[in-house]
């Protein structure tokens, strides 16, 4: 039995990747550590919870001694770190949060994993898992990000995504740690935090609630359904070279104007609603800081070296998202109260 780190599990992303792995390998034992800020649920895993090949640990990847000692008790094979502050505002706001869980937490992860796998690397993986926000913004609409991109972050987020990579690739060259990063456009789907684009809107639709588009709509991002992120990671896990980067996307750009716009038709048509009501609700709000323009990711090199093809296209991967947020009230009700909602409620006060 082969014990897999799975860090930040109970995340959107992660929680697919945790489901994948429990899944589809019963000879790997999953250790899922998250912290279980804001954005972690473990509501996100109940079909997976009690399967004998899962376990939870709640912790802090910040906390250096606590991961020294858990890589010690459970002698990991491999590690997919996926826990990380995640929203662009939230970083606008709040730029240290996102230094310290992204770029120290990822050194911690890196540190304890050079310690315990002690120069006998042989069998042994750090997975991390990035962003394609690192590259920066495109204006060419011809110009796509590859691999050997330019890194250029623009915001606190990315640029703490890009600060981690950096590392994650130094320990590869000055130790030889066994690593591979990913690098990928913007996911959707289910569990996904509704303080994001597209979980957001469906929300707001749902409550007859305005639709904030920052600016005039005209930022272009690339989406990816998450349960084909969470394929691609299983694939390059298992089949990426050590010390390589592969660009994940779905080759499916749309403009955030259009795309609210199909996704208010979408909604009108399931909840029973006459066509073009829940378009009133678009309310342009102020645009965000320094916000990226477009973001596009040609993922030719897994296609052509993994195999790796997208299993959906964006119309039915919108729908299975906007059925899953209709049959799951509960968890959105549950998210968007307490705590999070009085942060909701300041962050868009007056929008
Ligand atoms: P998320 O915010 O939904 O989940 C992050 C998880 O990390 C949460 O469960 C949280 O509790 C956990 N976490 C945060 N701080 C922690 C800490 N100090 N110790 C342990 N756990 C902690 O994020 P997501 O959207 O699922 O993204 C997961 C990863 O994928 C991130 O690294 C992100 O940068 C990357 N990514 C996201 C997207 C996207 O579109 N969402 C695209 C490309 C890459
Ligand atoms: P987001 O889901 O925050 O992802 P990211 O900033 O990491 O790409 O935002 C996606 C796009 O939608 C981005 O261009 C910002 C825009 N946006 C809005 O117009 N209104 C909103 O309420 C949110 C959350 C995002």
């Amino acid at each position: 039995m082969k014990n897999i780190l799975i860090t930040g599990g109970a995340g959107f992303i992660g929680s697919h990747v945790v489901r994948q792995f429990v899944n589809q390998y019963t000879d790997y034992q999953i250790i899922n550590l998250d912290k279980l800020t804001y954005a972690g649920n473990l509501a996100n895993l109940t079909d997976v919870q009690d399967a004998p090949n899962y376990k939870f640990v709640k912790g802090d990847i910040t906390d250096a001694a606590f991961i020294d000692g858990l890589f010690q008790e459970f002698d990991f094979s491999g590690v997919v770190h996926l826990a990380a502050e995640s929203h662009v505002d939230r970083s606008i706001s709040d730029p240290m949060a996102f230094v310290i869980t992204n770029v120290i937490g990822t050194v911690n992860l890196l540190n304890a994993a050079r310690q315990a796998w002690k120069g006998s690397f042989e069998g042994r993986r750090f997975y991390h898992v990035s962003t394609d926000e690192v590259y920066g913004e495109l204006h060419d609409p011809t110009e796509f990000f590859v691999e050997t991109t330019k890194y250029d972050p623009r915001s606190p987020y990315s640029a703490s995504k890009a600060s981690s990579d950096h590392f994650v690739r130094a320990y590869h060259n000055t130790y030889g740690l066994p690593v591979v990063i990913s690098n990928c456009s913007n996911n959707y789907g289910p569990n996904h935090f509704p303080e994001k684009l597209i979980p957001l809107m469906i929300h707001n639709i749902q409550q007859n609630k305005p639709l904030p588009v920052y600016g005039k709509g005209e930022n272009v991002r690339d989406w990816l359904f998450v349960e084909d992120h969470a394929k691609a990671i299983d694939l390059i896990f298992h089949e990426g070279t050590n010390g390589d980067t592969y660009n994940i996307g779905g080759c499916n750009e749309w403009q955030n104007l259009t795309l609210v716009k199909f996704l208010c038709q979408l909604m009108d048509q399931k909840l029973g609603r006459t066509a073009g009501t829940s378009e009133q609700l678009i309310t342009y709000v102020t645009d965000r800081a320094g916000h990226d323009l477009r973001y596009a990711i040609d993922p030719a090199k897994l296609m052509n070296e993994l195999g790796w093809k997208p299993s959906v296209t964006f119309e039915q991967g919108l729908e299975k998202t906007v059925d899953w947020y209709l049959a799951h009230q509960e968890w959105l009700n549950d998210v968007t109260s307490g705590q999070y909602q009085r942060y909701y409620d300041s962050m868009y006060e007056g929008r």
